[in-house]
C-alpha cells in the first residue's frame, strides 16, 4: 500500500512533462528500444532523456550515463535494465528528486525474489516515490500523447482520447485489451499496467482515478487485491460517481496458483470477491471483452427502464435477443397501440408488427428510418436494439447515417447488433467512432444494457436519497 503522498505522485506518472528511460537501448526490438522509438512516434511534448552509460546518442536524443547526471527536473523514470541493477537506479531517482517511476523489469516477488522487492518498496518509500510495477507494461495517456507502452505500433494499436481508464495488473492482458479497445474505436484516458504492486497497487490507483476529471468510468483487470477493507472503501466512494467494472482472474485452485508466479498475488476466494463486488456495486466482467464492451455502453443516454424494442432486418438474431433480454432480466416490450398502428402503414402487409420487430431481408435504411423513429417516439420503450445484417443486398452504407441521426437525438439508448465479417465490420467501425455503440452478437449487446440499466437504477437511487 501507498503513503498519502506516494498517491499524489502518481500524477507525474500519469502526466508527466518529462521522462527519463533508464536501460534505453542502441538494439531496435530491445523494450528499452522501443520505449524511445514509441515516445518518439507518438508525439509525446516532454522532455525525454534516455539513460545508458553505454551509449551517446539513441534515435537522435542525447544519452546521459545516469539520472543524477541528467541537467533538468526529471518527472517519471521508466527503468527497463536487469533486476539487479534497478534498486541501484531507484536509490539515484530518489537522490534525483523524481517522483514516479515505472519498473518494467520482471525478476522479483513473482519468482521469489522478496529481499529486492523489499527493498524497491523501502526506496520508493523513502522518497515518497510513486512505484508502479515491477513486472508491468507501462503507462498510456493518449490526451497527452504520452506512451510508454513497450510494444510496438505497428504490432498494437493505441485507441484514441476518451474518458475511460483501464488498470491491469497484467501487461498481457492490458496490451490485448488496448488493441481491442482502439480497434473497436473506444476512446481512454488512462492505461495502467501496474504488475507486481509491490508499492502503487490497484486501490492507490482506484482512489487517484477517483477524482481525475479526465476519467468517467475506470476498467480493471485484477489478480487480486492486497487490502481488502480498504478496497471496499474506495469502491463504494467511487461507483455512486463513476462506474467501476472489473475482471478478476485466479477463480480456482489451478487459477490461484498461476496469479502467484505471474505477480506474485494471493488471488482469494471468489465468492468473498463477489460479495464485495456487489456491496460496492462493481460490476463484474466475466471475461476480456466485458472489459470494453460494458465500458463502451455507458456512452449511451442515461435510462433506467427494462423495456426494450429489438428492431431486425433477420428473423433469428431478433429471436436470439429476445431470449438474452429475458435471460439478462429485460423486458421484451409490448408497444402501445399508437406505435403498432403506426409501424403497420409504413412496413410492408407480409410482415409482422411485433417484438422483435422483423422488418424483413429487404429492408433499406428507409424502413430503418421510419421503424426507428416510430419505436423512438413510445414510451413503452427505453431502449432499442437495432439489429442490421450488413449481408442483405437492399442494405447500404446510408443505414450507419440513420442510426447516426437518431443517436445524435439521445432521447434513449440505441444500440446496434452486426454479425458478420470485413464489410460488417467496417460498418460497425463507422458507427463506434461517431459514438454509436455496437456489438457483434445480440447476446453481447444485451448483457452490456442489463448491466448498464443495473447500474444508472443504483445511481437514480443514492440521488434520491441525497
Ligand atoms: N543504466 C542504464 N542503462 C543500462 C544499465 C544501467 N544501470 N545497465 C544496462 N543498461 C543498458 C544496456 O547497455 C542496454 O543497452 P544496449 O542494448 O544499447 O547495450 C539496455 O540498458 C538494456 O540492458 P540489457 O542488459 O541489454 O537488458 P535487456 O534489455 O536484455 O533486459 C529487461 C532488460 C528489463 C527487458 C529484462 O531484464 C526483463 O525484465 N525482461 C522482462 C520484462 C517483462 O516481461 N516485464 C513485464 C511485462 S508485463
Amino acid at each position: 500500500m501507498a503513503t498519502k503522498k506516494q498517491i499524489n505522485h502518481l500524477k507525474y506518472a500519469l502526466e508527466p512533462k518529462s521522462v527519463a528511460i533508464v536501460g534505453a537501448s542502441r538494439t531496435p526490438n530491445k523494450i528499452g528500444h522501443v520505449l524511445i522509438k514509441n515516445l518518439l512516434d507518438g508525439g509525446f511534448s516532454g522532455k525525454i532523456y534516455p539513460v545508458n552509460p553505454n551509449a551517446k546518442e539513441i534515435l537522435g536524443l542525447k544519452c546521459y550515463p545516469n539520472v543524477t547526471s541528467i541537467p533538468k527536473k526529471v518527472d517519471l523514470a521508466v527503468i527497463s535494465i536487469p533486476a539487479r541493477y534497478v534498486n541501484k537506479v531507484l536509490d539515484e531517482c530518489g537522490r534525483k528528486g523524481v517522483k514516479a517511476t515505472v519498473v518494467i523489469t520482471a525478476g522479483f516477488a513473482e519468482v521469489g525474489n522478496y529481499k529486492d522487492a523489499e527493498q524497491m518498496k523501502y526506496i520508493a518509500d523513502k522518497y515518497d516515490m510513486a512505484l508502479i510495477g515491477p513486472n508491468c507494461m507501462g503507462i498510456l495517456n493518449p490526451k497527452l500523447k504520452f506512451d510508454s507502452i513497450f510494444l510496438p505500433t505497428y504490432k498494437l494499436e493505441r485507441p484514441k482520447v476518451g474518458r475511460i481508464s483501464f488498470i491491469s495488473q497484467s501487461g498481457a492482458v492490458g496490451g490485448c485489451l488496448l488493441d481491442l479497445i482502439a480497434r473497436a474505436g473506444v476512446g481512454i484516458s488512462k492505461f495502467i499496467s501496474y504488475g507486481n504492486a509491490t508499492v502503487i497497487n490497484e486501490t492507490d490507483l482506484l482512489e487517484y482515478l477517483k477524482d481525475d476529471d479526465d476519467t468517467d468510468l475506470i476498467a480493471c483487470y485484477i489478480e487480486g487485491v492486497k487490502d481488502g477493507k480498504r478496497f471496499l472503501n474506495i469502491a463504494k466512494k467511487i461507483t455512486p460517481n463513476k462506474p467501476i467494472i472489473m475482471l478478476k482472474s485466479g477463480k480456482t485452485d489451478k487459477g490461484r496458483a498461476a496469479a502467484k508466479s505471474h505477480t506474485g498475488t494471493m488471488a482469494g476466494s471468489m465468492t468473498a470477491y463477489r460479495a464485495a463486488f456487489r456491496q460496492a456495486h462493481i460490476i463484474e466482467a466475466q471475461g476480456i471483452n466485458d472489459l470494453y464492451h460494458f465500458p463502451k455502453m455507458f456512452v449511451q443516454p442515461f435510462c433506467t427502464g427494462k423495456k426494450v424494442a429489438v428492431l431486425t432486418n433477420g428473423g433469428g438474431n431478433g429471436v436470439m435477443a429476445a431470449d438474452a433480454i429475458e435471460k439478462e432480466g429485460l423486458e421484451l416490450t409490448e408497444y402501445s397501440n399508437k406505435t403498432k398502428k403506426e409501424l403497420r402503414k409504413v412496413l410492408p402487409s407480409h410482415g409482422n408488427v411485433g417484438n422483435p420487430l422483423d422488418i424483413l431481408g429487404d429492408a433499406d435504411s428507409r424502413r430503418y428510418e421510419q421503424a426507428l423513429s416510430i419505436l423512438m417516439e413510445d414510451d413503452n420503450v427505453d431502449a432499442i436494439i437495432v439489429i442490421i445484417l450488413f449481408q442483405t443486398a437492399s442494405i447500404d452504407s446510408s443505414v450507419a447515417e440513420v442510426i447516426i441521426k437518431a443517436m445524435e437525438q439521445r432521447k434513449k439508448p440505441i444500440i446496434v447488433v452486426s454479425t458478420g465479417g470485413e464489410y460488417t465490420n467496417m460498418h460497425r467501425r463507422i458507427l463506434d467512432s461517431s459514438g454509436v455503440t455496437t456489438y457483434r452478437a445480440p447476446m453481447t449487446a444485451v448483457q452490456a444494457l442489463a448491466r448498464f440499466v443495473e447500474y444508472n437504477q443504483y445511481k437514480q437511487k443514492i440521488t434520491k436519497k441525497k
